[in-house]
Parts: structure tokens; C-alpha cells; sequence
């Protein structure tokens, strides 16, 4: 007996629904064949094996056992929503880029948030960095300002990434923890980097656990340039500003939060569009020139630092607004490739060393993860202007040349040119020096910016700042590593150290850390940290 033959109480006509009527879309095959019965398999008699001859059934399952790519290597758990980008004001005196000549120009735009640190399946109220990835579809190609909710980062020059990101991820061995960073390799690689102590006063303060999306900030973190129509450069940063403002929960809220809804950022911000409550948030720019940069204190090509608000006002330029959740999440929030090396012209970069880093890393990480030179033919990633070029061919070609002509110069008379005057042109910086690995001693302050943010806290946000370290190292089981962050915690501020070198209950108070990179000496296992301590 199939399962044609049950007669079951529910759907049309007080029965189940199973076969096609008229009128009704039949089901086919990917190769568009009509499907009989989707529900048992071709088999030889009630009890018997199934039979190869079932080809709509091998298509089934072959497709169904390739439905995983691989996740993002990080920022793998994040959610994406649809919008666009109006400007006040032309900015045509600091940029040519085309999104910003007139006032009121809107550009279509598409958003994704992400946690940093935990799996495609971990929970949403995480301890962590958010992402702040905006694709601009302007008409000079796509812009991604692909940043973050934290205005600084852990590192200084991209070469660390690979390190921190095995650091702050589950251990090789056991395979935990899984979405934060509370553990000894985290601990020990941040003891061991003080370039991060800035960025770590941010993510142990309550910035790290935002109540939704729409209430944080974003930020594009680096130094860039633009670069208006007299060849003019003004570097920039980027801030996103949430027209809601700033909200965060506090670590016991996020603990049950996680628990009883993991879910509970993507629900808020479906929940908030399909409701039509459209979050939205200022792009606001900070705008120096390079004297500004020059008696500035600290090096503006430092991805460790900021330049404060107070100092240089952000300017708002224009809005954002997220008025569409995706038809779907796979096709659009999964398949969508940022890289911060996609600008437009009038747009140009610094040479700050992460983000020349990141400029080389993004593409090759789309590759692996989308799995075909041809990602830029996903709806998603494909730009929204007129677009020709001459790239052919790889898997899953969906556009090819049409006609003969797939090169230039060509006798033809066909086919796309260059443009010196619309195409992109990189600023003709004057770059000097000799060929070493090296890092600027400018970039050498680790602890002033970090004391600056610690003490602009008010007294709960400081407790706070305690509560999480406390709570992070008493995770860390090699007291050694407990100490060398509490040497750190001592160049930012006293007190702070004493709370938390209290909370943990140790011995005695280790004194000031050396900012300096540790040396071999200081990376040779002591005895406290050994394996059997743990
Ligand atoms: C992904 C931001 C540094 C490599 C991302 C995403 C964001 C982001 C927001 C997620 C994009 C999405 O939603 O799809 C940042 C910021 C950084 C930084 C703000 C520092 C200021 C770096 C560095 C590297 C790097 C230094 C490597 C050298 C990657 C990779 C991905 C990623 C490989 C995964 C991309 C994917 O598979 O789609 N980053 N990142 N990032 N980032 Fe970064």
C-alpha cells in the first residue's frame, strides 16, 4: 500500500492533499521532468530494495546531501536586510564618486550584522564584536564599507588575523567554546598583543552586547580617502550613527536571553521591518586633511585608535534606511561576498596596514566559500548599474560574451573600453622607504586610548567593564595568563586592575606590563604554564 491509498482527513475536500489537481503547479524534477509520486521510492515490492532506475529520487537526495557551503571563516552568524542610502548634501567638493554629487540621490543598499567569533548556529547575545557590512549598489559599480560596531580593532597588521581568529575560536583539541572568548588561548594571545588592549575596553564595556541591531553603531574602523574631480584627496572615516541611539542589555539579561531565544536580534529585526518600523542610521564622516593627520597624536593610520568626536565633529551625510527583509536567507544574507576592496571612484584607501591586509584577503575568502570564480553573477552580489567586461567561462558561468569579440583592442569595433576619465584611478600617493617587515614606532601607544575610553564610562558602565573581565579570566585556567592581563589592565587604570586582580582572588598584584611585542624569553612555557595546570 502507498501512501496514495490512505484516505487522511485534512486538506481539500476533508482529504490530504498529496497529488496535483487541476489548476495546481506540478511538481518536476531540476531538470523540469513532471513528478509522479515525491512520496516512496521506486522499490521492487512493499519490502523490497530500492532500484537504480529511480533517477528523481537520486536527484533528490544528491542535492539535498550538497546544501551546505562552507561558513564564513569568521562573522559566520549573521543576519541581512534590504534598504538605501539617501545623502542631505552634495559632497561633491571631497569626493567625484557619483552617490554623493546631488542631495537626496538614493542609492539601493544591502546590510548584514553578524557576531564575530561563533558558529553559523550559535546564539545571537554573545560577548562579541558585531559586524556592520553595508553593500552600496551605486551607479560606478559596488561599494562595500564593510565594518564593524566597534570603532578600533585587536590588531595592527593583517598578518595577526589568522592568529587572533584561531585565538578567540574554539581550542583545536577540545572543540570549545564555540561562540565567546572566554578561554585560556584567547587570553594568552591578547596578553601577548597590548596593541589590543584598546579593543578589548570596548568589548568587555556593554557595547559588546547590544540589545538589537538597530540600536547600535557602525563604524569602517580604518583611515580612507576621498578624492574629488580636481584629484583632490581628504581622508575619512566612517561612522554609522543609529538614529535610535545606543542600547545594550546588561551580561545577566544576555545569559537568559541567549537561553530561552538564541534567535533574538534576527526576531528583532524581522519583527521590526515586516511591522514597517524601518530602523534607520546616519552616515556621518570625519573629514581631516593631512596637516589635521599630521599633529594629530596618534597616527591615523593605527586601526588601534580614534580620532575623538570631540576633536573632529562627524559630519552626517545622509541616512540609511532597512525597509525589506530578503524573500530569502540563503540566496541573499548567506551568498552575499563583502570586500573592502569593492569602491567606486572618488573613494581610495590608506595605507593603513590592516586594511591593505583586508583589501588582499576578501577576495580569496569569497572563492573558498561561494566555490566559483562566477559569485559576482549571484543576484545578490551582482552590481545594480551597467556592468561589461570581457571574464568568461569557470564554473557556473551564468553571463558569457555574446558574439565574437571577447578581448580588447579589438579590430572589431565591438565590445567595452577603458575610460581614463570614468574609470577608477588610484591616488598617485608618493610612497618611499625600503622593502622590510616592520610596524611604525607612531603606532607604539597601546594604553592611552584605552585608559581614555575606560575612564569616559560612567560608574555601572565601568562596573561592567570589571564584571566581564572578571568573568572572562575566571574562565582562563592558567593563572600566569590571569596575571600578564592584569599587568595590562594595570598600565590603563589602577583601580580597574585592583577590582578585577581581587575578584579573581590572586596572590599578589603583578606590576605594569611592557608594552613592548614579548620576546622569546617571554613565550618560553614557564612551569605555571604548563599543560597539567589546566
Ligand atoms: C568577514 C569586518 C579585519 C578577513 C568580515 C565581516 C565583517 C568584517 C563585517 C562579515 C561580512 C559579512 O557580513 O558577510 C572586519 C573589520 C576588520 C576586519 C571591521 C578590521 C577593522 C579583517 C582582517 C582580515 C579579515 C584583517 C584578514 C586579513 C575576513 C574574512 C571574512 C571576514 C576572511 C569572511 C568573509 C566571508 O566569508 O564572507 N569582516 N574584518 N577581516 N573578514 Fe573581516
Amino acid at each position: 500500500a502507498t501512501i496514495h491509498d490512505q484516505k487522511l482527513s485534512c486538506g481539500h475536500g476533508g482529504e490530504l492533499h498529496q497529488t496535483a489537481e487541476d489548476g495546481d503547479t506540478v511538481l518536476t524534477t531540476a531538470q523540469g521532468g513532471p513528478v509522479s509520486d515525491d512520496q516512496n521510492s521506486l522499490r521492487v515490492g512493499p519490502r523490497g530494495p530500492l532500484v537504480v532506475d529511480d533517477f528523481h529520487f537520486r536527484e533528490k537526495i544528491f542535492h539535498f546531501d550538497h546544501e551546505r557551503i562552507p561558513e564564513r571563516v569568521v562573522h559566520a552568524r549573521g543576519y541581512g536586510a534590504h534598504g538605501f542610502f539617501e545623502t542631505y548634501e552634495s559632497l561633491a567638493a571631497y569626493t567625484k564618486a557619483d552617490l554623493f554629487q546631488r542631495a537626496r540621490e538614493r542609492t539601493p543598499a544591502f546590510v548584514r550584522f553578524s557576531t564575530v567569533a561563533g558558529n553559523r548556529g550559535s546564539s545571537d547575545l554573545a560577548r562579541d564584536v558585531r559586524g556592520f557590512a553595508v553593500k552600496l549598489y551605486t551607479q560606478e559599480g559596488n561599494w562595500d564599507i564593510v565594518g564593524n560596531n566597534i570603532p578600533v580593532f585587536f590588531i595592527q597588521d593583517a598578518i595577526k588575523f589568522p592568529d587572533m581568529v584561531h585565538a578567540v575560536k574554539q581550542e583545536p583539541d577540545r572543540g570549545f567554546p564555540q561562540a565567546q572568548s572566554a578561554h585560556d588561548n584567547f587570553w594568552d594571545f591578547i596578553s601577548l598583543t597590548p596593541e589590543s588592549m584598546h579593543m578589548i575596553m570596548w568589548v568587555m564595556s556593554d557595547r559588546a552586547i547590544p540589545r538589537s541591531f538597530r540600536f547600535m553603531e557602525g563604524f569602517g574602523v580604518h583611515t580612507f580617502r576621498m578624492i574629488n574631480a580636481k584629484g583632490e584627496s581628504t581622508f575619512v572615516k566612517f561612522h554609522w550613527k543609529p538614529k535610535l541611539g545606543l542600547q545594550s542589555v546588561v551580561w545577566n539579561e544576555a545569559v537568559k536571553i541567549n537561553g530561552a531565544d538564541p534567535d533574538y536580534h534576527r526576531r528583532d529585526l524581522w519583527n521590526a521591518i515586516k511591522s514597517g518600523n524601518f530602523p534607520e542610521w546616519e552616515l556621518c564622516l570625519q573629514l581631516f586633511n593631512q596637516e589635521f593627520a599630521d599633529n594629530f597624536d596618534f597616527d591615523v593610520l593605527d586601526p588601534t585608535k580614534i580620532i575623538p568626536e570631540e576633536v573632529l565633529p562627524p559630519k552626517p551625510v545622509g541616512r540609511l534606511v532597512l525597509d525589506r527583509m530578503p524573500d530569502n536567507f540563503f540566496a541573499e544574507t548567506e551568498q552575499v561576498a563583502f570586500m573592502t576592496q569593492n569602491v567606486p571612484p572618488g573613494i581610495d584607501f590608506s595605507n593603513d596596514p590592516l586594511l591593505q591586509g583586508r583589501n588582499f584577503s576578501y577576495l580569496d575568502t569569497q572563492l573558498k566559500r561561494l566555490g566559483s570564480t562566477n559569485f559576482t553573477h549571484l543576484p545578490i552580489n551582482a552590481p545594480k548599474c551597467p556592468f561589461h567586461h570581457f571574464q568568461q567561462d569557470g564554473h557556473m558561468a551564468m553571463r558569457n560574451p555574446v558574439g565574437r569579440v571577447n578581448y580588447q583592442p579589438n579590430s572589431w569595433g565591438e565590445g567595452p573600453r577603458e575610460s581614463p576619465v570614468k574609470g577608477f584611478t588610484h591616488f598617485p600617493a608618493e610612497e618611499q622607504g625600503q622593502k622590510a617587515r616592520l610596524r611604525s614606532e607612531s603606532f607604539a601607544d597601546h594604553y592611552s586610548q584605552a585608559r581614555q575610553f575606560y575612564i569616559s564610562q560612567t560608574p555601572p558602565e565601568q562596573r561592567h567593564i570589571a564584571a566581564a573581565l572578571t568573568f572572562e579570566l575566571s574562565k582562563v585556567e592558567t593563572s600566569v595568563i590571569r596575571e600578564r592581563l592584569v599587568s595590562h589592565l594595570m598600565n590603563i587604570d589602577k583601580s580597574l586592575a585592583t577590582a578585577v586582580a581581587q575578584n579573581l582572588g590572586l596572590r599578589s598584584m603583578p606590576g605594569p606590563a611592557s608594552a613592548a611585542l614579548p620576546t622569546r624569553q617571554d613565550l618560553d612555557p614557564s612551569p605555571s604554564l604548563s599543560i597539567v595546570e589546566r
